[in-house]
């Protein structure tokens, strides 16, 4: 079946980046001027998803808004290019592309938070993005999934390599032999103690799942940190059905934390056209390099 259906998860309280995301969504901080939620969407339509769903928090509006809500482009006093500049903001979601948005009505877990999109998502094969791991790639990373799906049509998980100490933040996961950068899973733990990690290789946020997940998540328990974790999910549907790792091409940064997020700012706005040079002017003197 086709890949239609894309879940961002935008419900969490982002309590590591308080008090910023007090009253905003950590999915609405910018990387430079576009918030994060737009470059996990833009990634999604240029892996060719068509079906948008958002799961949000009551109090979150500001992500809907970002997508939903319209400027007037018929204020007497607009210039041209303003008038423009205006329209392009009225269509970043494009002809042919849905948004729904469905409540998580207590952030418990990122294995609730899918089970909420479930009607949603019916009974198709659907994708999963965390807006705050950003990935800054030539070909997007779920582009590169989606290829990957196409030739398996088995549920394929992000990886990237870890260092061990850090193993406490991810899914850490074990493989089996594999072609160069998609192996098939044997085992996943959810924020394991280092001694505890299967090897060096970590989830990141990309995930696509064949349909079948939904039934798993729905049986399975509260785990680390006291939440529904995808994690246990995966980890309960690898026994009958395959699920593979891929490790992708592209740099990740996670903007969920404070050093991770002003490393990507640092990173996309040296890249700018316009101040990119005078950042780099600036940062090298600043640094006396
Ligand atoms: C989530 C997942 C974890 C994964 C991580 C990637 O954790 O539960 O398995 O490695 O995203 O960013 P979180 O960072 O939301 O705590």
């Amino acid at each position: 079946m086709k890949l239609n259906k894309v879940v961002f998860p935008v419900a969490g309280l982002g309590s590591r980046f308080f008090p910023a995301t007090k009253a905003t969504p950590k999915e609405m901080l910018p990387i430079v001027d576009k918030p994060l939620i737009q470059y996990a969407v833009e990634e999604a339509l240029d892996a060719g998803f068509t079906e948008l769903i958002f799961v949000t928090a009551k109090s979150k509006t500001s992500i809907r808004d970002h997508f939903e809500s319209k400027l007037n482009t018929e204020l007497s006093n607009l210039t041209k290019e303003k008038k423009e500049l205006l329209s392009k903001m009225n269509k970043i979601i494009p002809n042919g592309v849905s948004c729904k948005y469905v409540f998580q009505e207590e952030p418990l877990g990122l294995g609730h938070a899918i089970l909420q999109a479930k009607q949603l998502i019916n009974d198709e094969p659907f994708a999963v993005i965390l807006a705050d791991d950003l990935i800054d790639t030539k070909i997007g990373a779920l582009k590169q999934m989606v290829d990957l799906y196409n030739d398996t049509n088995s549920s394929i998980i992000s990886v990237q390599k870890v260092d061990k100490a850090s193993s406490i933040q991810y899914g850490m996961v074990s493989i089996d032999e594999g072609s160069q950068n998609m192996m098939k899973l044997t085992d996943i733990i959810e924020k394991p103690l280092p001694e505890n990690a299967p090897s060096n290789l970590g989830v990141v946020g990309r995930y696509i799942f064949c349909n079948k997940i939904l039934k798993f998540l729905e049986n399975i328990s509260f785990g680390t940190g006291n939440e529904i974790q995808l994690t246990d999910g995966i980890k309960s549907m690898l026994i009958a059905h395959p699920v593979y790792a891929y490790e992708f091409e592209g740099t990740r940064y996670d903007c969920g934390d404070k050093l991770g997020f002003i490393k990507a700012n640092i990173e996309y706005a040296l890249k700018n056209k316009i101040f990119g040079d005078d950042l780099e002017d600036y940062l090298k003197n600043r640094l006396k390099i």
